[in-house]
């Protein structure tokens, strides 16, 4: 469907959403089923040299306990997984450049042997890199744009530019990645017009998957501040995601159920069919704080039984 950025605004300034929200979730059964897909997430480092003024990894938190995981770990974490029944592995850290792109793509080609569908998030890289990574076997990408406007994102990332991300994002598009975008809702100086902006760049972009949640504010960031982002917000803009890219994979964020746990399981009826679960070692779950959230510390299989647990008490098939 085509909307212009103005209708998306009055959209989200609706005061019932309720239709919206039947579209979205009507759109949701055609197009990609009941089946929610269950995404292992590995946190293998917390270092990042990036200065993104919302993110508790960036460079200059300094309370923030640092880990790096070996890559052989990487790979006998990713095998548990495989084992506990996932079929994707997400592995995400912070833009942190002791790991070499042969030595993530040596993590990408042993991991490929599981079967299982590697997906990479781990920043802004040159296409000659994110090339070699897909020749090593890698098969999607996410990297959020954050947000559209482009005086916003150089204020929240003193060290980069909108139009920089934004061509990483071409990048892989043109090399083949299924590509995810994303942003969050409730950043400071964020307006509905923002977010409608937002939702356009993803369907401009062409992106396979978007990760859309809450802004949560961090205490050691220069954010803390700001007030968090709005669930409701949040599930509209998921809701016009689905609209927009009737086939895309729209994942409930982890973020939204730290603000609300319920809004996490209901996002699923507004436009949501993916849902990540952390795989991490849990003596280093706690050290990825993005944002400050509670963790659970049960192990891999028995979280992964959990969540699939989750999905058929929405009547919703986990895979
Ligand atoms: N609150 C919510 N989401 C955040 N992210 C980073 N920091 C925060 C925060 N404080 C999101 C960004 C990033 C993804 C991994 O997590 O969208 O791309």
């Amino acid at each position: 469907m085509t909307y212009t950025r103005k209708q998306l605004e009055t959209f989200l300034a609706l005061e019932d959403f309720q239709e919206i929200y039947a579209q979205a979730d009507a759109l949701r059964a055609e197009t990609v089923g009941d089946i929610v897909h269950i995404r292992a997430l590995l946190e293998f480092s917390n270092h990042c040299k990036r200065l993104c003024c919302y993110c508790g990894l960036n460079a200059t938190d300094k309370n923030l306990p640092r880990f790096r995981m070996d890559p052989r770990d990487m790979i006998s974490t990713a095998q548990e997984a495989c084992q506990a029944g996932y079929k994707t592995i997400v592995l995400q850290s912070g833009e942190d450049p002791w790991y070499t792109p042969d030595m993530i793509g040596e993590v990408v080609k042993q991991i490929k042997k599981t079967g299982m569908a590697v997906t990479l998030s781990c920043g802004e890289h040159p296409e000659s890199v994110y090339q070699y990574w897909r020749d090593c076997g890698a098969d999607r990408y996410l990297l959020e744009h954050e947000t559209s406007d482009p005086k916003l994102y150089a204020t929240l990332h003193p060290d980069s530019s909108l139009e920089a991300r934004v061509a990483c994002l071409r990048s892989l598009k043109r090399i083949g990645y299924e590509t995810g975008g994303g942003f969050m809702i409730g950043l400071p100086g964020q307006t509905l017009s923002t977010i409608a902006g937002d939702l356009l760049l993803l369907q401009e972009i062409g992106c396979d998957m978007a990760g859309i949640g809450p802004f949560i504010p961090h205490p050691d960031t220069p954010l803390r501040e700001a007030t968090p982002g709005s669930t409701e917000l949040t599930k509209r803009a998921v809701a016009l995601a689905r609209l927009l890219l009737p086939r895309a994979n729209l994942p409930a964020t982890t973020a939204l159920g730290v603000l609300d746990d319920a809004q996490k399981e209901n996002v699923f009826s507004c436009g949501a069919n993916v849902i990540m679960r952390k795989v991490t070692p849990n003596n280093l779950k706690k050290l990825y704080q993005i944002y400050p959230a509670a963790f659970s510390d049960v192990d891999i299989r028995t979280g992964r039984l959990e969540t699939e647990a989750e999905i058929r008490s929405l009547n919703r098939t986990p895979v």
